[in-house]
C-alpha cells in the first residue's frame, strides 16, 4: 500500500481531462494536479524550452512526493519524456501517446484525421507512431491553431470557438477522415463544438484520456503502488501562475 500522491502534469487546464478519467479509475488516489499556467501555451515554443518546462513541473511534482507523474501534455510528452525518465528513475512516469493506433483499427473511410499542437505534430513520437500504425491509411494531421487559447480563455461555448474548430477540421473532413484523433489534453474540451461541426459525417471522435488512465492503473497494479482503499481522496492544484489561475484549475477540475 502506499498512500503518496500521484501528480498531473500540463501547460495549463488541459490535463485536467486526463486528470477527470484518473480520478474516476482510481477514485481513492490523492491526486496533485499542476497547471503550469505562466508558460501556457507550449505548442509553438522551442523543443529544448519546453524540456526545461516539463523537467521543472516534474521537478516539483517529485519534491510533492508523488509515487507516479502522469505528463498529461502531448507537447512535453514529445520534447522530454525519454529524459525525464532517466532523469526521475525509477519514478514511473507515464506520457500522452497520440491515439493514432486505435483510429487507424477503426477507419472505415481509410482516412484519419489528427489535431495537436505545431511542436507535437513536427515531433519524433508523432511521426513514429503515425508511419507505424498508419500504413495504407492515409493520416491528415492539423494544427489546432487557437483551440489552447479559446480554452485557457474559457471560451469553449462561443461562436468564436466554433468559427476555429470548423477551419482547423476542413481539409480532414473534405478528404473522407471518418476518425479524429484529439492529440492535445486541451481539445476534449472542445468536443461539444467538435461534434457540432461533425454531425453527420458519421465521424469518431478520439479522446487518448481514459487509456492514460487505464495505464496509470495498470503501472499503480505492477508496483504494488495503490493506495489503501478505505481513503478519503485528497485533491491539490499548483500552478506557476497565480493564485487566481489555481483557483481556476481547482473549478475547471470540478465543473464549475
Ligand atoms: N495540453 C498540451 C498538449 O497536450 C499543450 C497545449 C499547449 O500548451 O500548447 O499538447
Amino acid at each position: 500500500m502506499d498512500n503518496r500522491p500521484i501528480g498531473i502534469y500540463d501547460s495549463g487546464l488541459g490535463g485536467l481531462t486526463v486528470w477527470r478519467e484518473v480520478r474516476r479509475a482510481l477514485p481513492c488516489e490523492a491526486l496533485v494536479y499542476l497547471g503550469d499556467g505562466k508558460n501556457c501555451p507550449y505548442g509553438s515554443r522551442p523543443r529544448e524550452e519546453v524540456a526545461r518546462l516539463a523537467d521543472e513541473a516534474v521537478g516539483r511534482l517529485v519534491a510533492e512526493g508523488c509515487k507516479m507523474v502522469v505528463v498529461a501534455c502531448n507537447t512535453a510528452t514529445a520534447a522530454a519524456i525519454g529524459a525525464l525518465r532517466v532523469k526521475y528513475a525509477p519514478l514511473p512516469i507515464v506520457g500522452m501517446e497520440p491515439a493514432v493506433k486505435p483510429a487507424c483499427l477503426a477507419t472505415r473511410s481509410g482516412v484519419v484525421g489528427v489535431l495537436a499542437t505545431e511542436r507535437s505534430l513536427d515531433g519524433d513520437l508523432f511521426r513514429r507512431t503515425a508511419a507505424r500504425y498508419g500504413s495504407g491509411i492515409e493520416v491528415v494531421a492539423a494544427p489546432g491553431r487557437g483551440f489552447v487559447e479559446l480554452v485557457e480563455g474559457d471560451r469553449e461555448a462561443t461562436d468564436e470557438a466554433e468559427r476555429t474548430v470548423r477551419l482547423a477540421v476542413a481539409e480532414m473532413l473534405a478528404r473522407g477522415a471518418d476518425q479524429i484523433v484529439l492529440g492535445c489534453t486541451h481539445y476534449p474540451f472542445l468536443i461539444p463544438v467538435l461534434r457540432r461541426v461533425v454531425a453527420g459525417r458519421g465521424v469518431e471522435i478520439v479522446d487518448p484520456s481514459p487509456a492514460v488512465a487505464r495505464r496509470v492503473v495498470q503501472l499503480l497494479d505492477a508496483g504494488g503502488l495503490r493506495c489503501d482503499p478505505d481513503r478519503e481522496p485528497r485533491y491539490d492544484f499548483l500552478t506557476f501562475a497565480d493564485e487566481a489561475y489555481q483557483l481556476r484549475l481547482e473549478r475547471k477540475a470540478f465543473g464549475r
